[in-house]
């Protein structure tokens, strides 16, 4: 048997038994409440499963409704965020949370295109909450979506192409159930989550193996296509972290880079690693010492690449510091309070490698 030339209930048919048999308790499964939902893929956008369990039980604790979401002042909630990334994600979230509570009066979404036109809800998310909170038949497509659907289908479009993504979104919105949309999205992400995996996928124990186009193919390894067209940049990150006696100087960084609103160190950026020039403080300070230790970290689209150097203001030189900081922009920052700022995780990295 192959799935194309049999009808489609006989593929979500399977699914859902696989499912039925193998499901995950997860918090946001027994809900209906579009928020928690909303929270739930929102958070699942940026992590995996595990690691985005704790991240849920503390929003849902510290904000169990959109109106204390919408109320939150933004620190606190990028607070909540930290370690997460993506940062902009949170302050969209945010941003929605004041919308649906201050100008809709407090009025969900609730159906797939309203909820598309929220910041930050795509395709993906506004499928889910559709479906799980308000029974619309409408397919969630990701890439454990488009790995399953590649492999039991046989389809070779590139899934990073605007036509593979139709493509696969016709599709799987023929696939979906009319009558139970909610179950059959959640069975399809964990099949492919869990079974129909990228690396060695447990075809022994798959119910639609006999009907699978690459398993029948020996093409299990080859689908999905995914042509990848993204250029990473490099970015190399000198950071000064200048202290007088309990007080740091941090940064807090603005609009239109990488960790707008988290907090770092006064930097300087350079296209090479190396670094002639000091940052110019017109303080007498003690001469730069460098941590020996040089950081790493990959975002989506750049590879940073950080140094970090110990400045420290003699206690006599503290006005002028206060000065000159104001003047720049930057903020003292007493050492009892650093843990409260929201930062990027290659700061955290640093901090804890100092003991913090
Ligand atoms: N990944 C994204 N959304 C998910 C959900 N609702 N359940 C499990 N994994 C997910």
């Amino acid at each position: 048997m192959n799935f194309k030339s049999t009808d489609n209930q006989a593929f979500s048919k399977e699914i859902l038994k696989w499912y039925r048999t193998n499901p995950r308790e997860l918090p946001w499964r027994g809900t209906t409440d579009p928020y928690k939902i909303w929270l739930s893929e929102i958070i699942l956008q940026q992590t995996r499963v595990v690691q985005g369990l704790p991240y849920y039980y503390k929003f849902v604790e510290q904000y169990p409704t959109v109106k204390d979401l919408a109320e939150a002042p933004e620190e606190e909630v990028l607070r909540l965020w930290q370690g997460l990334g993506y940062y902009s994600r949170a302050r969209n979230l945010h941003f929605c949370a004041k919308q649906i509570w201050f100008e809709r009066a407090g009025e969900f979404p609730n159906s797939y295109s309203e909820l598309l036109k929220l910041k930050g809800v795509g395709t993906y998310t506004a499928a889910a909450i559709a479906s799980f909170a308000f029974s619309e038949a409408k397919a969630v497509v990701d890439g454990n979506v488009f790995r399953v659907l590649a492999r039991v289908f046989g389809i070779e479009t590139d899934i990073a192409s605007g036509k593979g993504k139709r493509e696969f979104q016709e599709l799987a919105d023929q696939l979906i159930p009319q009558d139970n949309p909610a179950e059959y999205n959640q069975a399809m992400m964990d099949f492919g989550a869990r079974l129909c995996v990228p690396n060695k996928p447990d075809c022994v124990n798959c119910p639609i193996q006999g009907s699978c186009f690459a398993f029948n193919n020996q093409l299990v390894n080859d689908l999905p296509v995914k042509i990848n067209k993204t250029k990473v940049r490099d970015r190399h990150l000198h950071y000064f972290v200048i202290r007088c006696g309990e007080s740091w100087v941090w940064k807090k960084r603005s609009s239109g880079d990488i960790w707008e609103g988290l907090f770092d160190f006064p930097v300087i950026e350079k296209e090479k690693e190396s670094l002639e020039e000091g940052l110019a403080i017109p303080l007498k300070a003690v001469e730069p010492k460098k941590f020996p230790k040089k950081y790493r970290h990959i975002l989506s689209h750049q590879r940073l690449h950080a140094e970090f150097s110990e400045i420290e203001i003699p206690d006599e030189n503290r006005s002028s510091l206060e000065n000159w900081a104001e003047q720049e922009g930057y903020l003292l920052v007493e050492e009892e309070k650093i843990e409260y700022l929201a930062k990027p995780k290659l700061i955290v990295n640093f901090l804890t490698d100092q003991g913090f």
